[in-house]
């Protein structure tokens, strides 16, 4: 497995494979790589011949008033899991290798970011479709391989990518979670153990709410106020939204139909997480 720093490393590296009919599988990274970022390398492995891990944490994605300082980093050990499984560069850039030149160009996505992490994160899409665009423009992959923890971001990049004609299959890959159904977040770090043992009510709480449409309710403010109290029951939470949505386009639905989905984001200490839980009914109702 190959470390590169440079964008030019990196391009004389993928030029080769692509001169060779390799197909590029890609796995945009801020790094301290858990086993939910495990298996879309994995994904990538099987589904490509050359799988690029990028490890970079984006300055870009990220208000002056949030985390960035404090984002837990450890190279030496995401250079170690990535060879474990089969991955065959690390695109590992600074600060100044990405933004050699004060940012003047950024791309926006309209319309799926004005709610939820977008509302509450009003410039933090515009960070995330800049760099991964930036990200697929250096790696030129075939496919990019997102995981659905972050429904939102995904839909945004599969958006950004399908607007701007970037030739790349955006793959969305299944929430890994801890055995008591906390979703694995390179965050999760931040929590001391009394909210460690708390947070696993955010995913309580969405399933909650998947069993009551499961059972017959159609009514979206009800099973948003039902999931919103279960949190709000946890003293160590502190909710920031919970939204019952189209799946496909995170538009309000009433009456729920179709494949929904339903998400929240709750503070737990330093700790803000997110999950969400896909429900599949006819398209009827
Ligand atoms: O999900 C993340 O880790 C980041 O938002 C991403 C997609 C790597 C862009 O910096």
């Amino acid at each position: 497995m190959l470390l590169v720093t440079t964008a030019a490393e990196l391009r004389a590296h993928l030029d080769a494979v692509r001169r060779d009919g390799g197909r590029v599988g890609l796995v945009p990274t801020m790094g301290f790589l858990h086993d939910g970022h495990v298996s879309l390398m994995a994904a990538s492995v099987a589904d490509n011949d050359c799988t690029v891990v990028t490890i970079f944490v984006n300055p870009l994605q990220f208000a002056p008033t949030e985390d960035l300082a404090a984002y837990p980093r450890d190279l030496d050990r995401d250079r170690e899991r990535c060879e474990e499984a089969g991955v065959d560069l690390v695109f590992a850039p600074s600060v100044e290798e990405m933004y050699p030149a004060p940012v003047q160009t950024t791309v926006t996505v309209d319309g799926i970011t004005a709610t939820m992490e977008g509302a509450s994160r009003p410039t933090h899409f515009a960070g995330v479709a800049t760099v991964v665009a930036k990200l697929f423009a250096l790696a030129g992959p075939c496919r990019a391989y997102f995981g659905e923890k972050d429904f939102q971001q995904l839909a945004v990049v599969a958006t950004m990518a399908r607007d701007l004609s970037f030739p790349v299959e955006v793959v969305g890959c299944p929430i890994v979670r801890e055995a008591d159904g906390l979703a694995l977040s390179s965050r999760n770090a931040y929590l001391t153990e009394e909210e460690r043992a708390a947070a696993p009510v955010l995913h309580e709480a969405l399933e909650a709410g998947a069993a009551a449409v499961r059972d017959g309710e159609r009514d979206p403010e009800e099973v948003r106020a039902l999931v919103a109290a279960t949190i709000r029951a946890e003293p160590r939470a502190e909710l920031d939204y919970v939204a019952v949505v189209d799946a496909g386009t995170l538009e309000p639905v009433d009456p729920l139909r179709g494949e929904v989905r339903l998400l929240a984001a709750a503070r737990f200490g330093r700790a803000r997480l997110l999950d969400n839980v896909g429900v599949s009914l006819p398209a009827g109702g």
